[in-house]
C-alpha cells in the first residue's frame, strides 16, 4: 500500500525519488508522483498509473533540479486514481508538499472546518487536509506545526513534508503506519521500508509512533511531540540488497517460491540446538503454558491460512482449544478472551492495521501476545510481548510464498515446544518431529523439482474459468492457501472446501470437466478424501490429487501430484509447494502481472 521515499543530500533528488518509489512498486499502487525543492519553491509532477508515466514524463527525473524531495506511489482509498488525486499534495499557497501512507479518519470534520475558512480543495482525497492544516499552523517554525497537525488529526499517517521557507531540510513523522530513516555520508533518507533505499545505506532508524524527524543533508534530529530531541539507537539492515532483486528471474514470485529452503533453513537452524527447540525470545515459562485457558490467532489472508494449520496442530499435540480468526472480524466481535488466554498474531509485514487492532484489541483484554512476524521493527513486533522473527528475507511479490512457509515453520516449532513442555510427548516423538522439522529444506527443495511437471499441468489448465481445492483437516487448511494463491495472481475464481462439506452444497458447481484439486496427504483420513474424489469424478470432474499415499489416488484421480512423506503435522509444507507453482503457472500462461496483481497490495496498513 502507498509507499514513500523522501531524499536530501548532494546529488539530484528526482532521479533517486523515483529510483526508490521503483523498489516499492511491489506494495502496490495506481499513481504516482513526487515533489522537489527548487530555488525557493516547490516544484511536482503526478501521474496517474504505473511509475514509468511518471518517470517519462519528467525524462526519468532530468528535468527536476533540486537536490530534496519527496516522492509517493499512491493505492486510492479516498478518491478514484488520478493526476489530481496522486501525492504529493500542496497547500493552497504552494508552500507545503506533503505525501501520506494511512487514512486520516476525521478528515471531513477537518475538511469542512477548512473551507469554512476559505481552504480551497481541489481533490477527493483524505491527504489534502494536512497540507492545509499546515498552512493554517504554520508560524514561521516547521516542528510546532507538526506538533499542531498530529495533534489535530486521527487515524494512521506516514508524512514526508517540504515546506519552501526551509531550504536546506524536510520533516517527517509516523503513526500506525510504517516508515524508516536510512542515515548516508552527506545523505539522508525516509522510506515506508528498507528496500527503497538499502543501495544507499544500512544505517537505519526504526521510528516510534509520533517522533517527528527533522532531515538535513548533514544529519537527522528527531523530536518528541513535547519538541525535546530523542536519542535513538541506530539499527544495521543485515540482508543484502540481492536479496530485494530478481537476481535472473522473471518474477519476483519464482525467485521466493525457489527461496523456501534456504527461508525455512534460516527460521529453524538457528532455534534447534543440539537436538532442542530454543525460543529464545519467548518468556513463556512451562508454567505459562499450562495455564493457558485457549490460544486465540489472528491474522489477515495468507498467515490466517496458516493459524488455521496451526490450530489442527496445537490442538492435536497441545491439547489446548484454539481459536483462529480473521483479525478484520476479531477486532470487531468483543471477544471473549483474557488475561488467561494466549494471543498469536501472524503477518509477513507486521504492519497489517487489522492484525495490529485486533491484537491491541486482545491486549486491552489482558491477554499475553505472541507475534510471528518477518519484517524486524514492524508495529506488531514491538506491540507484542514476545516476537518470533521468521527471517525469511524480504518478500516482494505480492503474493506471499516464503513468508507462509517459514510462518508454517514457526507454528511446528512453537507446537512442539509447548507439547514437550506439557509432557504430552515421549522422547522419541519429540526427536522424530524435530528431526523432521530439520529436514524441511531439503524435502521442500526435492518437492520443487518437479517444476516442469506443474509447468505441464497448468498449461492444461491456464483456461479454466473456475477451480476447486478440496481436502479434509491441514489438507483443508492448505487448500485454502492454494485457491487464495490461484485467485491472487491468476483471477481465475476458486474455491477451497473441506471435503466432507462439499455435498453439502457446493457439488452442485461440478460440471464436466470442472477442475477439482484433491489434496490426500493424511493416513486416517485418506480414504474418505478419495472418497469425496469418487463423488466429483462421477459429476463430470477432472482430478489433480496431491498425495503421498498414490495408488488408491492413482486409481480415481486423472493427475497425481505426488509428495514425500514427513511427520504428518509437517506435511503443509510440502503440499503448498505444487500449489504456488501451478498458480504461477497457470498466471504465467495467461500473460498476468504476477508479481503486481491487479486491486491488491502488498501490505494492507488501512482497514
Ligand atoms: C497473500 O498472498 C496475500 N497477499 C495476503 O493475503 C497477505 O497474506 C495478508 O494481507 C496479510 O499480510 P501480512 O502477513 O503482512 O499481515
Amino acid at each position: 500500500m502507498c509507499g514513500i521515499v523522501g531524499y536530501i543530500g548532494k546529488n539530484q533528488a528526482a532521479p533517486i525519488l523515483l529510483d526508490g518509489l521503483a523498489k516499492l512498486e511491489y506494495r502496490g499502487y495506481d499513481s504516482a508522483g513526487i515533489a522537489v525543492y527548487n530555488n525557493g519553491k516547490i516544484e511536482f509532477a503526478k501521474s496517474k498509473g504505473r511509475l514509468q508515466v511518471l518517470s517519462d514524463k519528467i525524462h526519468g527525473g532530468d528535468d527536476v533540479t533540486g537536490t530534496m524531495g519527496i516522492g509517493h506511489t499512491r493505492w486510492a482509498t479516498h478518491g478514484e486514481p488520478s493526476d489530481t488525486n496522486a501525492h504529493p499534495h500542496l497547500s493552497s499557497s504552494g508552500r507545503f508538499a506533503v505525501v501520506h501512507n494511512g487514512i486520516i479518519e476525521n478528515y471531513i470534520t477537518l475538511k469542512k472546518k477548512l473551507q469554512d475558512k476559505g481552504f480551497e480543495f481541489v481533490s477527493q482525497t483524505d491527504t489534502e487536509v494536512i497540507a492545509h492544516l499546515f498552512e493554517y499552523y504554520y508560524q514561521g517554525d516547521i516542528i510546532d506545526a507538526v506538533i499542531k497537525v498530529i495533534n489535530r488529526v486521527e487515524g494512521s499517517y506516514a508524512l514526508g513534508v517540504l515546506c519552501s521557507d526551509y531550504p536546506d531540510s524536510f520533516v517527517a513523522v509516523r503513526k500506525a503506519s510504517p516508515m524508516i530513516v536510512g542515515l548516508g555520508d552527506n545523505e539522508q533518507f525516509i522510506a515506508s521500508d528498507v528496500a527503497a533505499i538499502l543501495k544507499h545505506t544500512r544505517d537505519i532508524y526504526y521510528l516510534e509512533d509520533n517522533e517527528i524527524v527533522v532531515l538535513k543533508a548533514d544529519g537527522v534530529k528527531i523530536y518528541n511531540t513535547d519538541k525535546e530531541e530523542v536519542e535513538k539507537e541506530v539499527s544495521k539492515v543485515t540482508w543484502d540488497i540481492d536479496a530485494a532483486e530478481k537476481g535472473g528471474y522473471e518474477h519476483f514470485m519464482m525467485k521466493e517460491i525457489e527461496e523456501q529452503p534456504t527461508a525455512i533453513r534460516n527460521t529453524v537452524s538457528p532455534r534447534i540446538q543440539n537436538g532442542k527447540i530454543v525460543l529464545d525470545s519467548v518468556s513463556l515459562t512451562t508454567e505459562d503454558i499450562k495455564n493457558i485457558r485457549k490460544i486465540y490467532i489472528v491474522a489477515c489472508g495468507s498467515a490466517y491460512h496458516v493459524g488455521v494449520v496451526a490450530k489442527y496442530i496445537i490442538e492435536k499435540m497441545c491439547r489446548i482449544p484454539v481459536e483462529t480468526q480473521l483479525a478484520s472480524e476479531f477486532r470487531y466481535c468483543d471477544p471473549i478472551v483474557g488475561s488467561e488466554d494466549l494471543v498469536i498474531a501472524i503477518s509477513q509485514s507486521g504492519e497489517t492495521a487489522d492484525t495490529l487492532a485486533a491484537l491491541k484489541e486482545a491486549k486491552n483484554h489482558g491477554s499475553r501476545i505472541l507475534s510471528i512476524v518477518n519484517v524486524e521493527g514492524s508495529a506488531i513486533a514491538k506491540a507484542s510481548d514476545d516476537v518470533i522473527y521468521t527471517w525469511a528475507g524480504p518478500e516482494i511479490a505480492v503474493a506471499t510464498t516464503k513468508a507462509y512457509s517459514t510462518q508454517l515453520s514457526v507454528v511446528y516449532l512453537i507446537a512442539t515446544y509447548m507439547a514437550d513442555k506439557l509432557g504430552l510427548l515421549t522422547s522419541g516423538e519429540y526427536k522424530k518431529l524435530v528431526d523432521d522439522i530439520q529436514r524441511l529444506p531439503d524435502m521442500v527443495e526435492s518437492v520443487l523439482k518437479d517444476k516442469d511437471y506443474i509447468q505441464y499441468l497448468a498449461s492444461k489448465f491456464y483456461n479454466c474459468h473456475s477451480i476447486f481445492f478440496i481436502g479434509r483437516n491441514l489438507d483443508y487448511a492448505v487448500a485454502l492457501e492454494g485457491s487464495l494463491k490461484l485467485k491472487e495472481i491468476s483471477y481465475i475464481h476458486s474455491e477451497a472446501y473441506a471435503a466432507g462439506e462439499l455435498k453439502h452444497g457446493t457439488i452442485s458447481l461440478i460440471e464436466d470437466g470442472t477442475l477439482v484439486i484433491a489434496l490426500a496427504t493424511g493416513s486416517e483420513l485418506f480414504d474418505k478424501t478419495v472418497s469425496n474424489v469418487k463423488e466429483v469424478k462421477a459429476r463430470g470432474a477432472v482430478v489433480m490429487g496431491v498425495t503421498t499415499e498414490k495408488e488408491d489416488m492413482r486409481d480415481v484421480a486423472d493427475h497425481i501430484i505426488s509428495l514425500p512423506a514427513v511427520s504428518e503435522q509437517l506435511m503443509p509444507s510440502l503440499t503448498v509447494i505444487p500449489l504456488q507453482l501451478f498458480s504461477y503457472y497457470v498466471a504465467s500462461n495467461k500473460g498476468c502481472d504476477i508479481d503486481k496483481p491487479k486491486n491488491l497490495a502488498k501490505s494492507v496498513t488501512v482497514e
